[in-house]
């Protein structure tokens, strides 16, 4: 594992630095708002609102990293009483030392997320994990390329590294990969806009819109299987 230095976003959410790549796990302006916005309003949300609230939503994510899209996840699927199934794979597993500092349950304002985050870290890999009765986890040590799985599923969450500093995870034979991941009505849902990314999800049979992004970044993109 590289380098990883905590830094404060404009919300004042933690993020991460990865000395490596010099990039940031979230954006700058906001770790919290940008998961929010992306994941849980454009993606799971609307997934679950187009499709008539159904009680129960499987989730894949590319790239576990700090937890926070588990952790907004799994407050949804509380608050809501849904039952979500949160699967999601890393190769490169952050340190406990430094998840511990991470402030998010503080950010969200909700205090007795803490246990939940910690349980989220904590759960074993390679296992499904009943973190309560509304929410599961699965977490694979794993790159996207490597990844093999039989289901599929209703959201996707492509929290990648920017295509300018992991160009690799953003082929159309990954977009191709991630397509076949879903369900007829799927949702494909990432932080970033751009035409290259667009053209390939189009391709693919994606039916793609551009949206407003989350505060200080003009546009997000989501893919629909239709
Ligand atoms: C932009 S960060 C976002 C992580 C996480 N969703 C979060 O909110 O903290 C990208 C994550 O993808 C992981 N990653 C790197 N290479 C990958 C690969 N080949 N396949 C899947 N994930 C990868 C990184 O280690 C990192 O945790």
């Amino acid at each position: 594992m590289d380098k990883v230095k905590i830094i404060i976003t404009e919300d004042g959410s933690h993020s991460l630095y990865h000395e490596g790549l010099k990039e940031t796990y979230h954006s700058f302006h906001g770790a919290l708002q940008e998961s929010i916005h992306v994941f849980i309003e454009k993606g799971l949300r609307f997934w679950r609102t187009k499709s008539g609230l159904p009680k129960q939503v499987d989730i894949f994510e590319v790239g576990f990293g700090t937890g926070l899209n588990a952790l907004l996840a799994a407050q949804f699927a509380m608050d809501n009483e849904v039952r979500i199934n949160f699967t999601t794979i890393e190769p490169f597993p952050l340190d406990m030392e430094i998840i511990d500092q991470l402030n998010y349950a503080t950010s969200i304002g909700q205090e007795d997320l803490k246990t939940v985050f910690k349980q989220l870290h904590s759960s074993e890999w390679e296992e499904k994990i009943e973190i309560n009765p509304f929410f599961s986890i699965h977490k694979t040590k794993s790159k996207l390329e490597e990844f093999q799985i039989e289901q599929r599923f209703d959201v996707l969450f492509f929290d990648a590294f920017a295509p300018s500093k992991q160009a690799e995870l953003w082929t159309a034979d990954l977009l191709q990969k991630c397509f076949n991941l879903l369900k007829e009505g799927g949702v494909f849902t990432t932080y970033s806009a751009k035409g290259q990314l667009k053209r390939d999800l189009k391709a693919l049979g994606f039916e793609v819109e551009t949206l407003p992004g989350p505060p200080g970044k003009k546009e997000m993109v989501r893919g629909i299987v239709n």
